[in-house]
């Protein structure tokens, strides 16, 4: 039986890992509850370390793992990238699943350019959702899965965001943009198939609730994917696969 693996810059973000150095500025965009950024905030130390993110109960959270003042170097604050106004502060900005969540992206790595030193590089992790496949899926899983593609069409969210970081990255005037494509199956005896798997479990109880609330699916369904999702999650031979890019690029 696997046991849940902790997240880390390791097991998630390895391209960020390879670049930080102590002395490093970093801002996180989308930090989530934090935990990536408190590594981020160690690795980098005693440079200063800015985790934000949009929705203030992720910033409540992340201020329960890590109260203010505990990690010296690292701050967290709510608020929306599209409407950040750094200007040449820092060494390295990152995003990392952030702009699948945001529906003009262009408009955030325009605010993540400016928001960087000149010759400071920008971070751009994400996922293609059209790809994410599952081993022999459960019916009611699949029909969640298109609900949700069709959903997020509907919030203007881009569902293959990962194909198109680098071309972002062009348009907000960066260059120097190298990108690396990873494909990741975890299985069911893996150390990281419940946190893999666990996140979409935990899409359905969060964004599933708006799916249904805006009316791309009904709560039956919802109910019904969790229930199928959760029995699948324990078949000895399930896997997920993910696929997703990371576009480093340098402010010029
Ligand atoms: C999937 S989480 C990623 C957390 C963390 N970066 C990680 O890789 O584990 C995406 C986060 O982006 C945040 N977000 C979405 N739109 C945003 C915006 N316009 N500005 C800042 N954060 C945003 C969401 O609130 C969410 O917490």
């Amino acid at each position: 039986m696997a046991i849940m693996a902790p997240l880390t810059l390791a097991n998630s973000h390895p391209t960020l890992l390879g670049i930080l150095e102590p002395g490093m500025s970093v801002l996180d965009v989308g930090c989530g509850p934090g935990t990536l950024t408190v590594e981020i905030a160690r690795r980098v130390d005693p440079a200063a370390v800015i985790g934000m993110d949009l929705n203030p109960e992720m910033i409540r959270a992340a201020e329960g793992a890590s109260p203010p003042g505990e990690i010296p170097n690292l701050i967290f604050h709510a608020g929306d990238i599209r409407e950040c106004n750094w200007h040449e502060e820092w060494a390295v900005v990152n995003a990392a699943r952030t702009l699948q969540w945001i529906p003009d992206p262009m408009v955030a790595v325009r605010r993540m350019a400016r928001a960087a030193v000149p010759g400071g590089l920008i971070v751009l992790l994400d996922v293609d959702h059209t790809r994410t496949a599952w081993s022999d899926p459960p019916q009611a899983w699949t029909r969640f899965h298109e609900a949700f593609l069709t959903w997020r069409e509907g919030c203007r969210f881009d569902n293959a965001i990962g194909r198109h970081l680098s071309l972002l990255c062009e348009e907000a005037g960066l260059v120097e943009t190298a990108s690396t494509s990873t494909i990741t199956t975890v299985r069911a005896d893996d150390h990281g198939f419940f946190r893999a798997a666990g996140r979409w479990r935990m899409m359905v109880e969060s964004r599933g609730r708006q799916m249904v609330a805006a009316g791309y699916l009904a709560e039956m369904d919802r109910r019904a994917a969790l229930g199928a999702f959760t029995e699948w999650m324990q078949q000895r031979d399930a896997t997920q696969t993910v696929h997703e890019t990371c576009a480093v690029a340098r402010r010029p």
